[in-house]
């Protein structure tokens, strides 16, 4: 059986020349013997990408990945070996052997592959009809009127279904088609024990998944007549929330821009493919789902929402960057203005103007925040507190510590309030729903070095310090806010001292007791068994204050040194003259480091 499956994978790597794969990724240029792109696997301007035909091989001088074909297929489409292998067989049209399938999965896939072909067959007799019959000049008069161009129609393979119930039934039936599959392809309905078609009187999308096969349809009538559009239901081809509609046609464009513009309705990104932004997809109306976010995240470095600009569109907006954040894919807002939907702003403004709202499109997160506060009332400050507490989840999805205190300070701005209210706020939240994660957080610290234990040991004895000592937190409360505690357990403790100035340390302890999580509650007992400020004098625990900050500076820039250190490695080795810039950085870092032992 192996021998087998060497076989097979021979004889796809001879059908699968590398030149011919790759350009359908990537578009090379020959120079010299090889050809060379710039590097899909990581962002450049310049092409270090190349690509021997003689060798059938790749590799970047910029980030050092090379392989075979099949390496390359791996890791563009982020898949599994059997999964490139496959690929790549059904693009050289190689059977893939049987012996590999279960006898379920064999079955499945007859039945689906029966279903395409149906649904193919379908698309084709649309297409004919809109170019063949007096109905479907009807429909391309229409499409015309909407600015759809000859070649999108026929880039979108659209079509028409005439004005009769049984036209497709008969037409596929002559195709060897059976009312069972047709039934099952969502394309002929039961009525009174007969069956009649589905779609008629209407323009015909077909819904093809990211290889371009047609899984579903859609059909918009030609006036104001209802529905506006018919949709097959979901059947074993189609599951709304995994098909991205344009996607085929859209997916060298996304590939090539690390971009993708999404939009609510199909007639939306067809008429931005008319105009000449070919990196256009659509969620078919229905929600933005995970299995969307999914299929872009490999493909973009920047997702932008381009929806409808009704109120409905806006909420679905907030709700997709949501689901996009979540997916680590940096997503952006575009809302057209006056008009309705990217559609009719595409036709009146042209692809300029809108390339240019996507340029200027608003990051996500602040869409989510502009949109919450527009809709609530601000008046007092108990509508603010509301509204804070709505802003709350958007600024938890926010996992970049340095990108959320800029949304914290842009909240605070919108609504005159104080960033700590809203800092406070957000931490309490954080604390519950992520109890385990901060308590988590100083083990696997302590596990990575010695330093941090370091570290950790005085961001803890600072706190001990300060319990002790709450008249000396005036004095120090700004550096100390500046430096800032990497835990935030210690944090959130630091911050509720603040109000607490003055008082004894069994007054603070009962007090961060009675309102504390339990997260807090561990940590002050931890802080105060290890009980070495409790008879400082108060020079002494000045003395430790300040042994403490530079303790958690130093560690801090420890961190930062290893990081531009390890980059400027990655640099020298890769040739990168950036690489002197990142030293220069280091050795600057470990300069401050010696200094704050220096000057004190
Ligand atoms: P819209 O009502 O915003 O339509 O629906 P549109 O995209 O502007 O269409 P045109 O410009 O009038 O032709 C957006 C999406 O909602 C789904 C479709 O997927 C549509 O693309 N929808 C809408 C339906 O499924 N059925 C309907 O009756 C209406
Ligand atoms: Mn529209």
């Amino acid at each position: 059986m192996a021998g087998m499956n060497d076989d097979f994978k021979e004889k796809v790597r001879q059908s699968s020349d590398i030149i011919d794969v790759i350009s359908g990724y990537v578009p090379l240029k020959k120079k010299g013997r090889d050809y060379w792109a710039c590097c899909p696997f990581h962002g450049e301007k310049t092409p270090s990408f190349s690509v021997s035909k003689e060798k059938q091989f790749f590799y970047c001088y910029g980030c050092h990945v090379g392989g075979d074909v099949f390496e390359f297929v791996r890791k563009i489409e982020n898949c599994t070996f059997p999964e490139a292998l496959k690929i790549l067989a059904n693009r050289a049209n190689i059977p893939i052997p049987e012996f590999k399938k279960t006898a379920e999965d064999r079955a499945r896939e007859a039945q689906q592959a029966a279903l395409i072909n149906v649904n193919e067959l379908a698309a084709r007799y649309f297409v004919a009809c809109l170019q063949k019959t007096a109905f479907g000049k009807k429909a391309y008069a229409y499409l015309q009127g909407r600015g759809i161009t000859d070649k999108t129609i026929a880039d979108f393979s659209l079509g028409a279904a005439l004005p009769s119930y049984h036209s497709l039934l008969l037409n596929l039936q002559k195709h060897g088609c059976s009312v069972q599959e047709l039934a099952q392809a969502g394309l002929i309905r039961e009525r009174d024990g007969r069956y009649h078609d589905l779609f008629f009187n209407r323009v015909m999308i077909p819904i093809k998944d990211a290889r371009g096969k047609v899984v579903a349809f859609g059909g918009r009538v030609l006036d104001d007549g209802i529905p506006k559009y018919l949709n097959t239901g979901e059947t074993v081809l189609f599951q709304k929330r995994e098909i991205l509609f344009g996607l085929d046609i859209a997916i060298k464009a996304i590939r090539a821009k690390r971009l993708a513009v999404v939009v609510e309705g199909y007639m939306d990104a067809i008429s931005l493919h008319a105009a000449g932004i070919d990196y256009a997809v659509a969620s078919l109306g229905t929600a933005f789902s995970r299995e969307h976010a999914k299929l872009l995240a490999r493909l973009v470095d920047t997702v932008v929402l381009s929806y409808d600009s009704d109120d409905a569109g806006k909420r679905n907006a907030v709700r997709a960057v949501s689901i996009l954040k979540d997916a680590e894919v940096p997503v952006k807002v575009l809302t057209v203005p006056e008009v309705k939907d990217p559609d009719e702003y595409v036709r009146k403004y042209g692809k300029e103007e809108f390339a240019r709202l996507v340029t200027d499109a608003m990051d996500g997160t602040e869409f989510q925040i502009r949109y919450t506060i527009g809709k609530n009332n601000n008046e007092d400050l108990a509508g603010k507190v509301k509204t804070v507490s709505n802003l709350i989840p958007f600024l938890l999805e926010s996992k970049n510590a340095i990108a959320r205190a800029g949304y914290v300070r842009l909240i605070a701005q919108l609504l005159t309030i104080d960033e700590e209210l809203i800092m406070g706020e957000y931490r309490k939240a954080a604390g519950k729903s992520k109890r385990a994660d901060v308590a988590a957080v100083p083990v696997h610290v302590l596990k990575e070095t010695k330093n941090l234990q370091a570290w950790e040991q005085a961001e803890m004895k600072l706190l001990g310090v300060l319990i002790h000592n709450s008249d000396l937190l005036p004095d120090y409360a700004t550096e100390i806010a500046g430096i800032g505690f990497a835990n935030p357990v210690r944090q959130a403790i630091f911050v509720a001292l603040q109000p607490l100035v003055g008082k004894s340390q069994p007054e603070i302890t009962s007090t961060l007791f009675a309102d504390g999580e339990e997260t807090v509650k561990q940590e002050i007992k931890l802080i105060l068994t290890d009980d070495v400020a409790h008879d400082a004098t108060p020079d002494h625990a000045k003395l430790m204050v300040r042994d403490c900050l530079r303790q958690m500076q130093k560690a801090q820039l420890e961190k930062l040194f290893e990081i531009h250190s390890k980059q400027a490695d990655a640099y020298e080795r890769a040739g990168d003259p950036r690489f002197m810039e990142e030293l220069q950085k280091s050795q600057a870092i470990k300069d401050k480091i010696k200094r704050l032992y220096g000057d004190n």
